[in-house]
């Protein structure tokens, strides 16, 4: 798709699911800042991006750091003159727990950076796009948005709330030529989803059986729907949820 001229953020960009988007991006001729708290490999995906001749820069950001939020956008800003898409995509996993045991720590590291981190990642974005008078955002949230899923009580209600935060920002913002959508992918071959199963082998083979296309997400799935809901051809389409499961939520 063709992203020409367009500067776009991706959280969490350095590995999985942001990762996949960054390169699908600069492959379409995007601006691409790769952020994430891991330098070494957002440092790597950028200088691969531009050994293959697209553009990209790293720049570091705890998304659950207001601070760092506000210094992603503007030095964006300052770089490339313009934010046109944010792909709030940084996301953990956080503990996995029975309900009751699940510990404050661990909701309050995973609501930090699941909901309050795409929460200032919204407000920052929103501040230069309703300046500039267009924009479009795309929030990676997941089915744990849409249903429920054992022991990950803090994961489920972070996602639940990344949709509710695009949906209110949909409609604040429909006359102003800003967008705002959700994807919500099934579990994805990634970094993060084979540490789940290094815990539990068995458990892959299980979950699987409750995916009607009968295999996990690959990146590519779910880059190929967060850059078709950044792209213009997707002008009448604001605050939808729209998973990317292989048919699970059917
Ligand atoms: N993989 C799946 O099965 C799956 C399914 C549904 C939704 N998701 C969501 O997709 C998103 C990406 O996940 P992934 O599977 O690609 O994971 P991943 O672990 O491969 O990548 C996540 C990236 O986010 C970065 N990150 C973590 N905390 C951060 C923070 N505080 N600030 C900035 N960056 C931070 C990590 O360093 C990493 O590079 C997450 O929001 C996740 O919840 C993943």
């Amino acid at each position: 798709m063709d992203f020409n001229g367009k500067t776009v953020v991706v959280t969490g960009a350095a590995s999985g699911i942001g990762l996949a988007a960054a390169q699908a991006f600069a492959a379409g001729g995007a601006n691409v800042v790769i952020s994430d708290v891991n330098t070494e490999a957002g440092k790597n995906a950028a200088e691969e991006i531009g050994k293959k001749g697209g553009e990209a820069t790293f720049l570091f950001a705890n998304v659950a750091a207001r601070n760092d939020v506000r210094d992603l956008v503007s030095q964006t800003v300052e770089k490339y003159g313009a934010l046109d898409i944010i792909v709030n995509n940084a996301g953990i996993a956080g503990e996995f727990q029975p309900f009751t045991s699940y510990s404050l720590e661990g909701w309050e590291k995973v609501v930090g950076i699941n909901q309050t981190g795409v929460f200032f990642c919204m407000q920052e974005a929103l501040k230069v796009m309703e300046k500039q008078g267009s924009g479009a955002i795309v929030n990676v949230a997941s089915i744990a948005g849409l249903k429920a899923m054992n022991r990950a009580s803090a994961y489920v209600a972070s996602k639940h709330a990344v949709l509710g935060l695009t949906k209110v920002a949909a409609m604040e913002y429909a006359r102003q030529n800003i967008r705002v959508n959700a994807v919500c992918p099934v579990f994805t071959r990634t970094p993060l989803f084979e540490s789940m199963f290094e815990i539990n082998p068995a458990f892959e083979e299980k979950l699987k059986r409750n995916i009607p296309m009968g295999r996990y997400g690959r990146p590519e799935d779910i880059a190929n729907a967060i850059l078709w809901l950044s792209h213009d051809d997707a002008e009448f389409i604001t605050g939808v949820c729209l998973p990317i499961d292989g048919g699970m939520m059917a």
